[in-house]
């Protein structure tokens, strides 16, 4: 059995008719750390708030460490779940100090212990000087290691945190993401990320749970679901990529698209006649002499590459979408240029 299971959990919400979260399942290992990824309103934070015990699931059963804490006959209260929270705007009490705050949720631990254990955290978020600060006098992102060490103090079986990077501008964004992947991995402990951004999902995560109103579409590595997207929406809300539709090969290796023959990374085993085929454009490389050919109808600037849209010669008509490439910024690229390229077959996935 895994550390986590999530069986089975759905939730309607009073008022309305279709669920939040349907049938979701999900086993999580010890040290793991997942992220549920989605839009705004797919169901992430009613799922996290269901394993917090903050609301009950209509439907399904939860169990963390091996022990049952929800299920359709009872409910252990949160307090009683061993859950560390991370909220979005941290929390943290404005008139204690830092030290007083992460020993907050101690409160059944000897005096000494609870200090013992505050500085102990501190020091693992590396803010071991800052014990005798108000929470005003700490800049967000400690502010946000200081939520971490309050959530991890009293040892908890997981860690929850909800969108705990939005607050935060992009550079120390990053840092954060770092930073908080370092302490989770010290501190040795199973945690579960909210995230409406690929970016925070992938920096942070083991896996990757993608979903979709209310409904799980993939769990897969940053790597597996960004290689192998499962379908079309997971193949575009993990970066951008180009879908084209076409038919296979009977030799079950090549799609016939709208911009030519398409080589699959391997033999496919299923006879399959349409199909939809993702290829990322940092698979698709300029070169002079490219398999596929066409005329450069837009670019901008994407900062490390440029990004070309670029339309196919043998189009028969502009109805279709012009293929996206990643080109290196040096390079001289103006609409209107005729460019050829390839295609990695790495980094062509059949997507649903
Ligand atoms: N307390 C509530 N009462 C009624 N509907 C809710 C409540 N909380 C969330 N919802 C609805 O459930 C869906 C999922 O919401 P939520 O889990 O907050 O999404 P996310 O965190 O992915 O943005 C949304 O349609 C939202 O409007
Ligand atoms: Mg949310």
């Amino acid at each position: 059995m895994s550390f986590i299971e999530l069986k089975n959990l759905t939730k309607y919400f009073a008022g309305s008719s279709d669920p939040a979260v349907t049938s979701l399942d999900l086993s999580i290992n010890k040290g793991e750390i997942i992220t549920l990824l989605g839009p705004s309103g797919c169901g992430k934070t009613t799922t996290l708030r269901m394993i917090a015990g903050f609301e009950h699931p209509s439907k399904g059963s939860i169990s963390i460490d091996g022990k049952e804490v929800f299920s359709e006959s009872h409910s252990v209260p949160p307090e009683k779940r061993g859950i560390g929270m991370v909220f979005q705007d941290y929390a943290l009490f404005p008139h204690m100090t830092i030290l007083k705050n992460v020993m907050f949720g101690l409160n059944k631990w000897s005096s000494f212990e609870k200090k013992k254990r505050a500085k102990e955290v501190l020091e693992l978020v590396g803010l071991e000087d800052y014990g005798n600060r108000y929470p005003t006098q700490l800049s967000g992102g400690q502010q946000q290691r200081v939520a971490l060490a309050r959530a991890l103090a009293p040892k908890p079986h997981v860690v929850l945190m909800d969108e705990p990077f939005s607050n935060l501008d992009a550079g120390l964004r990053e840092k954060m993401r770092f930073d908080v992947t370092n302490i989770l991995r010290k501190a040795n402990t199973t945690a579960i990320m909210v995230t409406h951004d690929q970016k925070d999902a992938f920096a942070v995560s083991d896996r990757v749970v993608v979903m979709k109103d209310g409904i799980i579409q993939q769990i897969a590595s940053p790597k597996e679901m960004y290689r192998c997207p499962k379908n079309c929406f997971v193949a575009q809300f993990v970066g951008k990529t180009n879908l084209l539709t076409g038919f296979m090969d009977d030799d079950q290796k090549h799609i016939h698209t709208h911009i030519g023959k398409v080589c699959l990374p391997e033999q496919w085993k299923e006879r399959l006649e349409t199909v939809k085929l993702s290829i990322r454009p940092e698979g698709c490389r300029l070169t002079e002499e490219g398999k596929y050919c066409g005329v450069i109808d837009r670019v901008t600037y994407g900062g490390e590459y440029q990004e070309l849209y670029v339309r196919l010669h043998n189009e028969p008509h502009l109805s279709k979408e012009p293929m996206l490439i990643y080109a290196p910024i040096e390079q001289e690229l103006e609409v209107g240029s005729v460019v050829s390229f390839d295609i990695k077959p790495e980094l062509i996935a059949l997507v649903e």
